[in-house]
This record gives C-alpha cells, structure tokens and sequence, in this order.
C-alpha cells in the first residue's frame, strides 16, 4: 500500500480562504487611506461583538488573525487584510450600550466615511446575530448601506446558539425584518465552521475570483 500521510490534501468543504496567503496591511484611522495597490475591498461591519473578527479568522483558518475579544470595542480602526487580489477589512462595531458619545460618533465618523469613499468596495457583509431581530443601530446601518449603494450580504452570526429549527425560524424572521430575500442571507457560526465554506465562496464570488 502507498503511503499518503505526506501527500498535502484539499477537502471541499475546506473554507476557500484557506488556501490563500493573507497578509495583514495595517489599523488606520483615516476610512479614506490610499491602498497601494488599489484591488477590490470587502468590509465586514456589524454591531460590536457580532462575530466579525472571529469570522475572519474562521474563514482564513488563522485563530490568531484578527484580534478577537468578549470585551466590545476591540475593534476601533479599520483593520486591512490582503489576498491575493483583493482585501478583507474588519470595521470597528457599533452599538455598543457603554460606549460614550465620542465614541460612538467616532465611530459613525469612521464607518461612515469608509462607506462613502471606497471606490473599490465591491461588497459589505453585513453580520447580525441570528438570536436578536435588528436593533435601532442596525436600522440605521441599514439606512446608511442603501444610501452608499454598495452590495451587501446579510450574514447571521453565532447559528450554533440555536438548534437547526430555531435557526430556520430566526433567519426566516430576520430576513422578513430586514426587507431581505432569505436568499440573500447566510448562516454561520465561527465556532462550528457552518457556512463558512459558503460564505467564503460568496466573497470570492463579489471579488471576481470565484473560482479562487
Ligand atoms: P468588535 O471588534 O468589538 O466590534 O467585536 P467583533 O464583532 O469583532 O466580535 P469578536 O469576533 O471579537 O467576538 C465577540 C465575542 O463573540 C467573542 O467572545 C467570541 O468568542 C464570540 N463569538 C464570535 N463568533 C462566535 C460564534 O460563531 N459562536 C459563538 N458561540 N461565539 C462567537
Ligand atoms: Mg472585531
């Protein structure tokens, strides 16, 4: 018998991202900074603690990739990942009950302006927990994605807090809330890896790289 246990393997239902080489560019401030070279964007943004930092790092397969906190706020500028022609960029979150006026208007500030001045955003992947129906500070996200113009995907977070029925039931509902077609929406969970794989062939999809 042959032996395999050198032979480097590829399973389908390995995340596509997996595969790429990702390099981490940097934390700016400034939502308008010039990236060099120019290359499609796709933004992850979401309330803080949705799940963003942790789906970056499922997608990649890289644990220690984006930083990831229970504490909310970790996130505060925005934080570049390159691939192999494109970039994955990690927004701060909104939303959260203890942050002070300041900074809430920082952030509104910083989201805001990265919405409106990136001529290479190709996509938002937009995360909302699959437990909770959109909060007024989703609502008002929703206003400013519609008003930027950019294509979003409405993904629903942390499904592994739900049974499978649970999680049909929820995502019905928050499609329904959001205005969205259900198939315009995905489920994921960082920490069961469910539509992970999925999800990364989405954002390859809007990247123009589908077949990796
Ligand atoms: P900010 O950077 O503060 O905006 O937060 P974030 O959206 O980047 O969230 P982060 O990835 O830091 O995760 C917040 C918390 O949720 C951490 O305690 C994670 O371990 C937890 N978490 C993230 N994804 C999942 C998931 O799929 N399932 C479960 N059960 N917990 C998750
Ligand atoms: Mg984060």
């Amino acid at each position: 018998m042959t032996e395999h246990s050198d032979v480097p393997t590829f399973r389908p239902s390995d995340p596509p991202l997996k595969h790429l080489s990702v390099e981490f560019v940097g934390s700016f401030p400034d939502p308008g900074v010039q990236l060099t070279p120019p290359l499609p964007e796709i933004a992850f943004v979401g309330r803080s603690n949705v799940g963003k930092s942790s789906l970056l790092n499922a997608l990649t397969g890289l644990a220690g990739l984006a930083r990831v906190s229970s504490t909310p706020g970790k996130t505060a500028h925005v934080n570049v990942f390159r691939f192999p022609g494109f970039y994955l960029v990690d927004l701060p979150g909104y939303g959260f009950a203890r942050a002070s006026k300041s900074a809430r208007e920082g952030y509104r500030r910083l989201v805001d302006g990265y919405l409106r001045k990136r001529e290479r955003l190709a996509g938002v992947v937009w995360l909302l927990d699959i437990r909770h129906l959109p909060s007024k500070d989703d609502q008002a996200m929703q206003q400013l994605l519609i008003e930027a113009g950019t294509p979003i995907l409405a993904v629903f977070t942390k499904a592994d807090k739900l049974g499978r029925e649970a999680q049909s039931a929820q995502s019905r509902a928050l499609a329904r809330a959001l205005g969205l077609d259900q198939d315009h929406t995905q489920l994921v969970s960082s920490t069961s890896g469910q539509g992970i794989a999925e999800l990364g062939a989405s954002i390859l999809a809007a990247t123009g790289r589908e077949n990796g």
